[in-house]
């Protein structure tokens, strides 16, 4: 043995590194501990700045880690000389410290934009991922040291060498599944790979939901009566002691009793109202307001004779073509499959992509019921938290980030969001319609607002904008309908803006 031992240079025992990586352990692991939940709005842009060299650096150690597992199994099977050798341990050490260094970075990027990430699982997981990885490279580089120093048997660096490359392998699809949605790497697999993985074709094409899918209370009802209706029946302003701006109110009704026969809409007081003639004094809308329309009145007959249920879908109901057809004239931005407008015939010739597709799937299981097609093969979506309010917030809205481009109709009312959400707007170009009511957006949010120029119709009904906001919009081209009741803008201003866009609606309590 010590003849063998003359031969190679004296190594020292490794107890620099040891206490130096388990020094680096120790401050990787208690990093997320100590820093408690993230909350980026409270971090400086240096943390983000940081944070955004996280897909840059990653790579790194990915790229070396991968390098030293094929140089192991060269020496495993190849005719290299088993001996463990110091040169291979230079490589080691960049490994591990460039998985310290990204990890650091990730980390950084998880806090700053907690927004995006805050309250992804998956984010999460990638966080623990990426840093038992970088905990296992550290402890590799350390076992590697000592195998080197005690011409040990390298089994046991082999396989924490192995094992470490393989936590890298989860961490990295947890990251890229973050970036690139599910199933990015496969969705262009030749069938028999995809079977091969059980991935079924059924799986990637997912079911199309209509417009059909829309709620009749929520989607057509309400907006007709707050259009028509609400500005005087309404809590601030019941006129006939009647409130007209939830479902329970109609049921409970004024002061001739419940609004709403259901099952019957001629003994509907609601009903009957609209249809007295124009110049009988109790005629709903009364003298001088807008009057309402025969397809809205058809839709809130319909709704009615059809059991008056608020929670109904559209597709649940019965539809005679000739509600088709209104119901086409109240969602103009959704269809529903039978009338088109010529805008939707160009669009539905563009299929929604493979990653369209995923998106929208990821986004239905995170918003059940929220987000769907315009119609069968369109590539226009729409988005509502009608269902979701209070519990979606402006992290909530930054997951809408790739569907965004895609958007025709997007419903926020009574949601969390604020100007932070809107800001992000931009890329919203298709939007035709927007309802803002009761969010806390200010004036800032209509600077983003007047850029989308194909919206159509904007409700900021109860929110805090003002003149100063309003006046922001207009130059909009298409702008025709605008509610603004319960809000502080002014008569003057409205005016002014009418005199601008003379085709727009402004609907407001006054
Ligand atoms: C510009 C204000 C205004 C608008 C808009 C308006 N109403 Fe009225 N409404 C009144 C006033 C004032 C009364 C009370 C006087 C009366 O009974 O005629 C009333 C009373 C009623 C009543 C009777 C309530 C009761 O129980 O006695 C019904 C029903 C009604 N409105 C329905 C409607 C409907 C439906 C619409 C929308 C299509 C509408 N109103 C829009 C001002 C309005």
């Amino acid at each position: 043995m010590a003849e063998i031992d003359s031969h190679l240079p004296r190594i020292k025992k490794p107890w620099a590194i040891t206490f130096f990586g388990l020094f680096a352990v120790g401050g990787l692991i208690a990093m997320p501990l100590l820093a408690g939940r993230p909350d980026g709005a409270k971090l400086p842009d240096i943390v983000r700045f940081i944070g955004h060299f996280h897909p840059l650096l990653l790579h790194l150690p990915i790229g070396v880690f991968t390098l030293i597992v094929f140089q192991e199994l060269a020496t495993i099977f190849g005719k290299q000389s088993a001996e463990p050798k110091n040169t291979s341990l230079f490589p080691m050490f960049f490994g591990a410290a460039s998985a310290i260094v990204a990890v650091i970075a990730g980390f950084l990027l998880f806090h700053g934009e907690s927004d995006a990430y805050g309250s992804n699982s998956i984010a999460e997981r990638h966080l623990w991922g990426g840093l038992i990885f970088a905990v296992t490279a550290v402890f590799t580089f350390i076992l590697k040291s000592w195998t080197v120093a005690l011409r040990a048997n390298p089994a046991f660096f082999r396989l924490l060498l192995f094992s470490s490359v393989g936590i890298m392998g989860f961490a990295s699809h947890d990251g890229a599944t973050l970036t690139h949605g599910e199933g990015y790497l496969t969705q262009y697999a030749p069938a028999p790979i995809r079977k091969l993985l059980g991935i079924e074709k059924a799986k990637l094409a997912i079911p199309v939901k209509s417009s059909n899918e829309q709620l009749v209370y929520a989607d057509l009802i309400a907006p007709i009566l707050e259009r028509r209706c609400v500005q005087c029946h309404k809590e601030s302003k019941a006129k006939g002691k009647l409130r007209m701006d939830s479902f329970e109110m109609l049921v409970s009704g004024g002061k001739g009793g419940p609004a709403i026969e259901i099952g019957n809409s001629a003994k509907s007081h609601i009903i009957e109202r609209i249809e007295l003639p124009k110049d009988d004094e109790d005629h709903m809308p009364p003298e001088g307001k807008p009057n309402i329309e025969a397809h809205e009145i058809a839709v809130l007959k319909w709704w009615i004779d059809n059991g008056a249920n608020p929670k109904k879908k559209i597709s649940e109901l019965n539809l005679p073509a000739s509600i088709k057809e209104a119901i086409s004239k109240l969602m103009p931005a959704a269809a529903t499959g039978t009338a088109s407008s010529p805008a939707q015939v160009i669009e539905k010739s563009a299929a929604p992509d493979a990653a369209l597709l995923s998106t929208v799937e990821a986004l239905s299981k995170e918003f059940p019921g929220a987000v769907s097609f315009e119609s069968q093969g369109s590539s226009m979506c729409t988005f509502t938290a009608v269902s979701l309010r209070a519990s979606f917030d402006d992290a909530g809205f930054s997951k809408l980030e790739k569907l965004l481009p895609h958007l025709v109709t997007l419903d926020l009312s009574s949601t969390k969001i604020t100007d932070r959400s809107l800001a992000k707007l931009g890329p919203a170009t298709q939007l035709r319609m927007i309802r803002l009511a009761e969010t806390g957006i200010k004036d800032v949010s209509l600077d983003t607002i007047a850029k989308l120029s194909s919206l159509e119709s904007i409700n900021l009904y109860g929110t805090k904008v003002t003149d100063a906001g309003i006046s922001k919009l207009a130059n909009m081209p298409h702008l025709k309908r605008l509610y603004l009741w319960q809000t502080a803008v002014t008569p003057e201003a409205i005016k002014s803006l009418k005199e601008k866009l003379p085709s727009c609606e402004v609907i407001t309590g006054v």
